[in-house]
């Protein structure tokens, strides 16, 4: 079996779980659910569920990753008293971890299909409707939809088999650098335009009389589901990268750094769009197309708006990319961890199941559009979104903070120990009552009245 790699630097480190943590999640799914949510209203709440749900859980996640040095495949048999049963929150992570993909890397290649739009002057001099059939044009072609896919998976795992510090290490850091510096000049650019308080009002003034009309109880599941999302929790996309870090650094304090950089990701993306839209008259409860379908207008009307939306698109890429290929690794990872298999032969062979378990979500757009889940319009990719984002994504974390906090699981006293090894923040005593007793229970109240709206009420 290979020797386990590890980061070259705790800044590697920091930009890979950020890069696993800043995705879609953050510039597709966020601003288009913020937009049909109503607001800054939702925002507010998301933001208080990134704090009490997840920042506790990406400790756990982190400190089982690096006491038991393997994936998600394997860390809960290393973990586990005699007998017990964790391990197969394993099987459930690696299921997450598929999952995720079959729908992430169809998004993920409209990203790079809308780069090469962009800069092949796809959208110049069209009028709105026709940007939008755009959209809709690339959606019923399955011949786009697949290529890009393709392009899209092929990269990732190319990055992947160049090895953990050469291809994943040294590439996330370049990508999330420019992605910084590319989302700043995009807000500046954005909160700067005629027309962008009205938006700016939408996004940072909540109004909770919107929020209760669009159902309380259903944005409350919604933002629930979107703190687990960004943050990359419940299938081990985290803890595969506390595996390889050293004990000089607390786990909390990591932690924290990390839901800092994808917050500010995610809250800037909302800066870059909201403004835009009142500028330029779109409306923000689009949905699923909302930065495909109103951007590219936007971009239309600004003065160098093809460099503009080039980067845009670019800015977008990377973030899909480097979660891709974050995803990618803990897939390489549970096979190398199961079966010894060294990562040439990993690549391989993941990337051909990848590239066949996309098809479905793909092809959902166009050739399967008759398969529609959950009633008329909704597709496959709703369907897989959902069982990630309000299934396995939940019962994982759920999962994650109970072996955390039982004394049947690995236990408070384990996690506590490993979590505050190393110089930084510890993890605070007094939370113990909340993360053991309370935490749980609300995840668990969620997850319930979620089901209940969804499909019975
Ligand atoms: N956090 C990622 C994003 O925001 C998505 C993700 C979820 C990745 C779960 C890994 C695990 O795009």
């Amino acid at each position: 079996m290979e020797k386990r790699e590890r980061f070259s630097s705790r800044l590697g480190f920091i930009l890979i779980s950020a890069g696993c943590a800043i995705g879609l999640g953050n510039v597709w799914r966020f601003p288009y659910i913020v937009g049909k949510y109503g607001g800054a209203a939702f925002v507010l709440v998301y933001l208080v569920f990134l704090v009490i749900l997840g920042l506790p859980i990406m400790v756990m996640e982190f400190s089982v990753g690096r006491a038991s040095q393997k994936s998600a495949a394997r860390s809960f048999h290393v973990l586990e008293p005699a007998g017990t049963k964790w391990h197969i929150t394993g099987y459930l992570a690696i299921l997450g971890n598929y999952m995720l993909m079959m729908f992430y890397t169809t998004v993920a290649g409209w990203m790079i299909n809308y780069v090469y739009k962009m800069i092949h002057g796809d959208f110049v001099g069209k009028t709105p409707d026709e940007v939008g059939a755009v959209f809709g044009n690339m959606l019923a072609d399955p011949f786009q939809m697949i290529f890009w896919m393709i392009v899209i998976t092929v990269v990732c795992f190319g990055v992947c088999s160049l090895g953990f510090q050469n291809g994943v290490e040294r590439i996330t850091k370049i990508m999330m650098s420019f992605l910084i510096v590319i989302l700043i000049v995009l807000c500046i650019r954005s909160v700067t335009l005629d027309g962008a308080a009205e938006g700016l009002k939408f996004y940072l003034i909540p109004d909770f009389g919107r929020m209760v009309e669009q159902g309380l109880g259903e944005t409350i599941y919604a933002a629930m589901g979107q703190a687990f999302f960004t943050l990359s929790l419940g299938i081990g996309a985290m803890a595969i990268f506390g595996s390889y870090i050293s004990k000089d650094r607390s786990l909390t304090g990591e932690s924290l750094n990390i839901c800092l950089l994808d917050t500010f990701v995610a809250f800037t993306a909302g800066l870059v769009i909201f403004p835009a839209c009142s500028a330029f008259g779109v409306n923000p409860g689009e949905g699923p197309g909302l930065v495909f379908v109103t951007l590219p207008n936007i971009f239309n009307q600004m003065v160098g708006g093809r460099i503009w939306g080039t980067l845009f698109f670019i800015f977008m890429s990377f973030a899909a990319m480097s979660t891709v290929i974050a995803v990618f690794e803990n897939i390489l990872s549970f096979s190398m961890d199961l079966w010894g298999w060294d990562r040439k032969k990993a690549v391989l062979i993941n990337g051909l199941l990848i590239l066949v378990l996309s098809l479905p979500c793909a092809l959902g757009f166009n050739v399967l559009d008759g398969i529609q889940p959950f009633g008329t319009g909704s597709t496959i990719q709703d369907l897989e979104d959902f069982i990630i984002s309000n299934n396995l994504l939940p019962i994982g974390s759920l999962l994650y903070l109970l072996f955390c906090t039982r004394k049947n699981g690995w236990g408070w006293k384990n996690f506590i120990a490993e979590a505050d090894t190393g110089k930084g923040m510890k993890f605070p005593q007094w939370a113990r009552f909340y993360v053991t007793y309370i935490l749980p229970l609300i995840i668990i109240f969620i997850l319930i009245m979620g089901y209940w709206q969804k499909f019975i009420a």
